[in-house]
């Protein structure tokens, strides 16, 4: 990672760290959390197990791509975003705990610890997963610095992106298709769903708190939808030559369970060259962006060059 992304990197996982903490219910001192009694003991275990999902590991990649995407336009303060990026984050995060129980893709390994429901029970993780998704919507509402315009579009974008049509439509389909052939229309119609939907949610949230105008949001959305296709891609690609260690969870499950993946139908060089091609094409939608954009052009390449 080239050293002007990095520091921009680390300031935005300072603050994301202290507002999942808050989201969690651990940072009880936080703004947004007095009304969260944290000491209430009946609610303990379920806190802890929202803060285990939430605070250990992972890229951050949403939150990352939201507070760049506010840059991109010009916006300094990165407290505008935070609000958006941290609920990008609580969406994510669930989406993880569910994709990872055995009713989906029973996968026991997760973010280099043991999946939420091995570590506590699966009724928590469905429970937490529930949980966290709701409270992305309420930290939004509670949003300092944006107004009610912009924080019912971003429930509007955001809430679309993870719901039937989105999110949860792509996961539905990855599970109805485990078994099945897909042609090359159907996987992208499927990772544009469970994957991209989220990716293109965290660039149009970003432009929204930058107060972005039309032409620049949809700048912004042809990005992400490039490299939302491009990320699941890599995703697919590293389950064949990752390492589970360095990935932080079980390479070769996607094999294991027979699932349709962008390596299963165009190989592995295959795999590659549609990543580069999203690549290009993602970064060909900055062009009429300044040097402001310059750290969703590294993210992206980051996503496309990632082992993990
Ligand atoms: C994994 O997402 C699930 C997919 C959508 C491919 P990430 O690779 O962003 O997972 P973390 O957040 O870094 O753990
Ligand atoms: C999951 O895709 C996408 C989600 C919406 C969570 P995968 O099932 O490929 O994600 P990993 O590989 O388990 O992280
Ligand atoms: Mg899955
Ligand atoms: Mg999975
Ligand atoms: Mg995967």
């Amino acid at each position: 990672m080239n050293p002007e992304l990095a520091d921009f990197v680390g300031e935005c996982q300072r603050r994301l760290s202290a507002s999942l903490a808050i989201a969690s219910c651990t940072g009880a001192t936080g703004r947004g959390a007095p009304h969260y009694p944290a000491a209430m003991p009946s609610l303990a275990a379920l806190t802890a197990a929202a803060n285990y999902s939430l605070a250990h590991g992972g890229k951050r990649i949403r939150p990352l791509l939201c507070w760049a995407a506010a840059h991109a336009l010009g916006t300094t303060d990165l407290a505008l975003a935070t609000a958006p990026a941290t609920a990008l984050e609580l969406v994510h995060t669930y989406s993880l705990v569910h994709d990872d129980l055995p009713a989906m893709d029973d996968d026991d390994l997760r973010r280099g610890r043991p999946s939420l429901h091995k570590a506590f029970d699966e009724a928590t993780a469905v429970l937490v997963g529930d949980g966290l998704q709701a409270r992305a919507f309420e930290i939004i509402s509670d949003a300092p610095g944006l107004d009610d315009h912009q924080k019912l579009k971003m429930i509007r974008v955001l809430s679309t992106a993870a719901g039937l049509h989105g999110m949860v439509g792509g996961q539905f389909m990855d599970i109805r298709a485990t078994d099945s052939e897909l042609d090359l229309a159907h996987l992208q119609a499927m990772h544009g769903l469970k994957t991209a939907a989220l990716i293109r949610a965290a660039l149009a949230l970003g432009g929204v708190a930058a107060g972005g105008s039309q032409s620049q949001l949809e700048a912004l959305d042809a990005y992400g939808r490039h490299i939302g296709l491009a990320f699941q891609v890599v995703d697919d690609i590293l389950d064949v030559e990752g390492d589970t260690g360095t990935l932080g969870k079980t390479r070769g499950k996607d094999g294991q369970a027979n699932k349709p993946t962008y390596v299963k139908l165009l190989g592995l060089d295959g795999a590659k060259a549609e990543a580069q091609r999203l690549l290009e094409t993602a970064l060909a939608a900055l062009a009429d962006f300044a040097t402001t954009a310059d750290h969703l052009r590294q993210l992206a390449r980051y996503i496309v060059e990632r082992d993990h």
